[in-house]
């Protein structure tokens, strides 16, 4: 028996309610199904509320049962699976001139807007052109992949959200950019939406932090990316929004943003996530925009979110590792498929301690290399 909860829309699923009949039983009988084990905790349309303790109860199975999981993280867990996110552009689901480019753009991945950058009167315009833009997207040319496709909707509490959904949930997207997330339920909700709807697991969820809610959250909303159920996949720091909602000023070093940004990476990475950095403004300054990519790699972001095209190569040089990084990576690699070397936890290397840690990290580094091309 499934528990049920009302979502915070409350008349959320007019037309996403229409399968739910259907869902417990696929939920219960398909291992591959949306419902991915989350079928005890899954919930339908209206019901009762999940109140704080169910929510901590759900929370806590859901992490026993990904800990016991062996695809755990299974997006960080080789060159197989490793997937470039180092130039994210913004294309407004508005602008059919941006859209036909798409194709021709050299960024990993493209968030299709259909939030800010479409104005109220747009918005129901811009939702139904969706299904074209996913029956025509681009073919695997970036190096055996393709341009990674991820729509942002509505919030949920907007009068677009919900429809929102369900329009992205059968263009079956890379991803859903969920805006102004502040707690785990929110990432949840929307989960349970994709599951009821059928959406197949391939259909992540990326989640905006933007709001000083979400970041007084950051530790609980990353620790989903630790259950593959949730579906929660990257996490993008939207700049913009937090700057207006705390009042800090926008500097060019970004003194104010930078304790909140490291907070974010440092959860992302506690939650196995990605990490993206927010957009810059100035999009003719390319010497300004090419120092903040510096910065947000030096960081440790995995990419940067972009609103003009010519932002693509600079985002894509900063995010990929330098030809030093690499021939480092290589000498230690060679260095421990030495025979002397292969019960060894710890080596020296021109000088310098290293470990079978490095060795890791290197190759990680290798293979981000072999994914771009580099
Ligand atoms: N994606 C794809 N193509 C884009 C693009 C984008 N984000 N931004 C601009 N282009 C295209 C333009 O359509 C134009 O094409 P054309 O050569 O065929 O005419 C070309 O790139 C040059 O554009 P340009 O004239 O320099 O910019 P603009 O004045 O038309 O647009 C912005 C400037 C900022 C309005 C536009 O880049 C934009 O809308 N960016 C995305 C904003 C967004 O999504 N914000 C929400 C998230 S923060
Ligand atoms: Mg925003």
């Amino acid at each position: 028996m499934r528990v049920q909860f009302s979502r915070r829309a409350g008349a959320l699923p007019a037309i996403l309610c229409g399968r739910v009949g259907a869902a417990p039983a696929r939920l219960l009988s398909s291992p591959s199904g949306g419902g991915r084990g989350r079928a005890p905790f899954g919930n339908g349309c209206g019901g009762q509320a999940r109140d704080g303790a169910s929510f901590r109860g759900w929370l806590v199975s859901g992490i026993g049962r990904t800990l016991a999981s062996p695809d755990r993280n299974r997006h960080r867990s080789g060159m197989e699976t490793y997937r470039p996110r180092r130039s994210v552009l913004y294309v407004p689901a508005s602008n059919d001139k941006a859209l036909a480019k798409i194709a021709q753009l050299a960024c990993d991945a493209v968030i299709i807007d259909l939030e800010d950058a479409v104005a109220p009167a747009d918005k129901i315009a811009a939702r139904e052109k969706l299904a074209g833009i996913f029956a025509n997207r681009p073919g695997a040319d970036r190096n055996g992949r393709r341009c990674e496709m991820v729509v942002r909707v509505n919030a949920l509490s907007s009068e677009w959200g919900t429809e929102d959904l369900a329009a992205v949930a059968k263009a079956e997207p890379d991803g859903i950019l969920l805006p102004k997330v502040d707690t785990p339920r929110d990432v949840l909700e929307v989960g349970d939406v994709l599951d009821d709807n059928f959406a197949p697991d391939s259909v992540k969820l990326w989640a905006m932090i933007e709001t000083p809610k979400a970041m007084l959250n950051i530790g609980a909303i990353a620790e989903l990316g630790r259950d593959p159920a949730s579906r929660l996949d990257c996490f993008i720091a939207g700049t913009n929004d937090l700057i207006k909602d705390t009042g800090v000023q926008a500097t060019p070093d970004r003194a104010y943003l930078l304790p909140w940004l490291m907070q974010m990476l440092l959860a992302a990475r506690a939650g196995g996530l990605d990490m993206l950095d927010g957009v810059f403004n100035d999009f003719r300054d390319l010497d300004a925009f090419a120092r903040e990519c510096t910065q947000a790699a030096a960081m440790g972001f995995d990419g940067k979110t972009l609103i003009h095209p010519s932002q693509i190569e600079a985002a894509n040089r900063a995010f990929a590792p330098s030809a030093q990084a690499l021939a480092e990576a290589r000498a230690v690699k060679d260095a421990f498929a030495l025979a002397q070397n292969s019960g060894k936890g710890v080596i020296a290397l021109n000088g310098r301690m290293v470990e079978r840690l490095h060795l890791a990290q290197a190759e990680k580094l290798l293979a981000k290399a072999a994914a771009i091309g580099a």
